[in-house]
């Protein structure tokens, strides 16, 4: 096993959504001439922590459980694409409260633990499909709600056909105060 982990907190897409989410990002892989995301991979990335030692998982598991978090309902309304990294995604046109302050404590606890972030401003997504050969130009859609279940640390491994997003820890959102 490797000393390294390239390690990030996410919300996955549980449940009902996944299946429609799924049905979507093939879809957008067609239109944009990119590959879908595997629905098992399906998620937003809360804080992207990158390439440490694995001793660090312990702290990061200390981490994600000192959080207290609210209900997280997301509506899925808005898709777009990223055109220096080649993704399409869909996105809530407004960030609801709840997720900004789990962000927010997430972000702070770890600059606390001197995990350097992605000083850049939080724009939740779930990225639907990769390498697209062309942007997917955005829009509106029907709103899909999505009410997230939990926050995972995920360890991103590489593999052929594309990395797999493996849960070391996660915690429950819902009921959770
Ligand atoms: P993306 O979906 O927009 O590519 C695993 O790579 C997850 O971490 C992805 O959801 C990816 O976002 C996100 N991520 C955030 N910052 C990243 C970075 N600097 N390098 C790679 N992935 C990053």
């Amino acid at each position: 096993m490797p000393a390294s982990a390239r390690l990030f907190f996410g919300l996955p897409v549980d449940r009902d959504l996944r299946a429609t989410l799924s049905a979507l990002a093939q879809k957008v892989g067609e239109a944009t001439g990119g590959r879908a995301i595997a629905a098992a991979n399906l998620h937003a990335t809360v804080a992207f922590i990158g390439s440490v030692p694995r001793e660090t998982i312990a702290d990061l598991c200390a981490i994600g459980a000192a959080l207290t978090a609210g209900d997280v309902v997301v509506a899925l309304d808005t898709v777009g694409g990223f055109r220096a990294a080649r993704v399409a995604w869909i996105g809530p046109a407004h960030v609801p409260q709840a997720l900004v302050e789990l962000h927010a404590a997430l972000t702070s606890l770890l600059a606390n633990a001197a995990f350097t972030l992605d000083p850049r401003p939080y724009h939740p997504h779930v990225t639907l499909a990769r390498h697209c050969r062309r942007p997917l130009p955005r829009g509106s859609v029907e709103p899909l709600p999505w009410r997230v279940e939990r926050l995972v640390l995920y360890e991103s491994v590489s593999a052929a056909g594309g990395p797999r997003y493996e849960e070391l820890a996660a915690w429950t959102l819902t009921r959770r105060r």
